[in-house]
């Protein structure tokens, strides 16, 4: 209530909508004001916020929330070993779609291909999103939906920075040829039924300096915004703008309705690229995504490669691969 007010609040009011005592409300305003809130109190007026701690607890991602099922519920956690781990134990447990792990430090964040996902406290947003599509998306589609996220965090952080955002293709959100968020797609699927997906997203907002090795590749937002953006928001915006991407996707479990959106985002679209796929290097114009979610390559020949898999290098624009 005090949040969705630019005024104050009278004690009286809260009492009667929750249905405590004033001294209950007292109560919980001095939890509130312990909790790094920042609440004035008037005599005769009564209560208003005037500063928010930058927590990413259920309480202030559902405060800002405005979707039908992504993030409900929310669940957080001060320390866990991973977020998708966490999702992936919920999901077994039966926690339904939407379901959102969020933690403010990951004690073993992992990234792709087994590499280690570093989250420093207060300074980073780390959350992971359940998704149960059954038998309405085939296992062997599943992947696109890194690239339904990558979309999905680009579209969140143009709204909280005017820096330029872009997609690496497939799903590395970046600004300055840095990258600012990775994607961690798991699955537990039978050859053709889905039991649940978990879409690990770990964002850069606050740190300001990287270790030395990632300060070539990484990027905060801080850095590009010249202060730190306001993580549930931020969450809260994730979550609005992946539940109509995915909703287009599922239409055509596919990229037709969805490619136009995340072309126009690609970076180093109708630039030159190195495609460094495992026995298959070469290099040609990059021509955006075709339905599947697959880079068109044009090559030197005129002749059309579509990379699924593997890596691709956009010269001239990434230090990193
Ligand atoms: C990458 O290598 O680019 C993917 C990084 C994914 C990191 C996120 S942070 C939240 C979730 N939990 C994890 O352990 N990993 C993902």
């Amino acid at each position: 209530m005090l949040t969705q007010s630019d005024g104050y609040v009278s004690g009286q009011a809260l009492c009667d909508r929750l249905g405590v005592s004033r001294t209950a409300v007292w109560k919980v305003i001095n939890q509130l004001k312990e909790e790094g809130y920042e609440i004035e109190s008037v005599t005769g007026k009564g209560y208003r916020i005037t500063g928010r701690p930058d927590r990413i607890t259920a309480e202030e991602i559902t405060s800002r929330l405005d979707t039908d099922w992504a993030a409900r519920p929310v669940r957080y956690f001060d320390s866990v070993d991973s977020t998708n781990n966490e999702a992936k134990r919920l999901a077994e447990q039966g926690a339904p779609e939407g379901t959102l792990v969020v933690a403010e430090e990951q004690t073993q964040g992992k990234g792709r291909r087994g590499r280690a996902w570093m989250t420093p406290t207060g300074t980073a947003i780390a959350m992971s999103l359940v998704l149960r599509p059954g038998t309405r998306l085939h296992p062997d589609r599943a992947p696109m939906l890194t690239l339904v996220m990558g979309m999905t965090v680009a579209a969140a952080c143009r709204e909280v920075t005017s820096a330029a955002i872009g997609i690496k293709w497939p799903n590395d959100v970046v600004s300055q040829g840095r990258k600012i968020c990775g994607i961690l797609t798991e699955m537990s699927c039978e050859v053709d039924f889905i039991n649940y997906v978990v879409i690990g997203i770990g964002i850069n907002t606050g740190i300001e300096t990287f270790p030395p090795e990632l300060q070539e590749t990484a990027v905060s937002l801080h850095t590009l915004m010249g202060r730190k953006p306001d993580r549930a928001r931020l969450i809260a915006a994730c979550m609005k703008a992946f539940e109509r991407y995915y909703g287009l996707f599922m239409k055509t479990q596919d990229f037709t309705l969805l490619m136009e959106e995340y072309n126009a985002l690609l970076v180093g679209k109708g630039g030159r690229v190195r495609v460094l796929s495992p026995g298959n290097e070469f290099e040609g114009i990059s021509e955006g995504i075709n339905p599947m979610g697959e880079l068109r390559v044009r090559r030197e020949d005129g002749t059309e490669e579509t990379v699924f898999a593997g890596e691709v290098s956009v010269r001239g624009i990434y230090g990193y691969v």
